[in-house]
């Protein structure tokens, strides 16, 4: 593993032994036992859009690990300004030691990875959210034991969250069942993927769905750079939320997860979200676990 791009590009190898590191590393957190295996690196972070978790935690975890992280906006970078992305990773290639990079594009986050020569990691893209659906395994493991025999269940926009909740889940031999309004299914890509699974399905509708699931997921109907869409998109997804009808279709013991910022009585209500806070925090919380083991794989060679 030279790069973390999206969840296509993972094993299920790769993808348990990051879930087994970050187990790890959570707990010699937790129990004050240092763990500096990144002593004297630097990570450039990236942000073409706002963040509040993926920067938090990847600027502490890299502090963690005895390194140091640059925040990179891309107001003050000349990124900005249009120089290439293929320059800018080739002169970063010769400062750093990594680079998390948050945009729109996934191509420009390839771009990275072919043009650079140090390790790429996605924070985000219209395309996927691998770092987040790290973080979402990690803790459906933590609260379920194991992955087997668990059904998966994402009600929403097919955007990043579900592209990478799709591959991560159906990796680790989870079975997943998506709910999308037509016009907002995940892409070919994805799909072409999931229907090799026999253990996956997508449907318009939420209640059947969420039926004996045993984790329900959802995200904004609007994402960033989205904005502009919000009023038609409220449309388009009424009715796509988990509320106390879904939960009752699920499976008793269902845990709810969300990557967040949540909109409340939209995709969640207040109710449901409040109910599952304990999940969904902890899912914020090891965001920076799962990226440690991140980094750790990738750049402590
Ligand atoms: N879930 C997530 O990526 O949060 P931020 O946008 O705050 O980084
Ligand atoms: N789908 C959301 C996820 C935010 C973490 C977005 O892209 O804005």
């Amino acid at each position: 593993m030279k790069h973390l791009l999206k969840m296509l590009d993972l094993s299920t190898e790769e993808i348990i032994d990051i879930l087994n590191l970050a187990d790890q590393l959570k707990y010699e957190l937790k129990h004050g036992i240092p763990h500096p295996h990144l002593q004297g690196k630097t990570l450039g972070m990236i942000f073409q859009k706002a963040s509040t978790r993926t920067r938090v935690s990847f600027e502490t975890g890299m502090y963690q690990l005895g390194g140091y992280p640059l925040f990179l906006s891309s107001h003050d970078l000349q990124i900005g300004r249009g120089e290439p992305v293929q320059d800018t990773a080739r002169v970063l290639s010769r400062y750093l030691d990594g680079i998390m990079i948050r945009t729109f594009e996934q191509k420009e986050v390839e771009a990275l990875a072919e043009y650079g020569d140090i390790p790429i990691i996605n924070g985000l893209t219209d395309f996927c959210h691998p770092c987040q659906v790290l973080a979402d395994l990690m803790t459906i493991r933590e609260f379920k034991g194991s992955f087997d025999g668990l059904k998966m269940c994402f009600i929403g926009d097919g955007n990043n969250m579900a592209n990478s909740l799709i591959v991560g889940c159906l990796k680790v031999g989870m079975a997943v069942s998506v709910a999308c309004p037509e016009g907002y299914r995940p892409p070919g890509e994805i799909l072409e993927f999931a229907e090799r699974y026999n253990n996956f399905e997508i449907t318009d509708s939420p209640l059947k769905s969420a039926e004996n699931a045993d984790i329900l997921i959802t995200d904004v109907w609007a994402s960033m750079g989205q904005e502009g869409e919000a009023e038609i998109r409220k449309k388009a997804f009424a009715g796509y939320q988990i509320n106390d009808e879904i939960m009752a279709v699920a499976h008793n013991d269902a845990m709810v997860l969300h990557c967040l910022p949540a909109h409340r009585e939209e995709e969640i209500t207040e109710k449901v979200f409040e109910a599952h806070a304990k999940e969904i925090f902890e899912e914020a919380e090891n965001r920076l676990h799962a990226q440690k083991a991140v980094m750790v794989k990738l750049m402590a060679k």
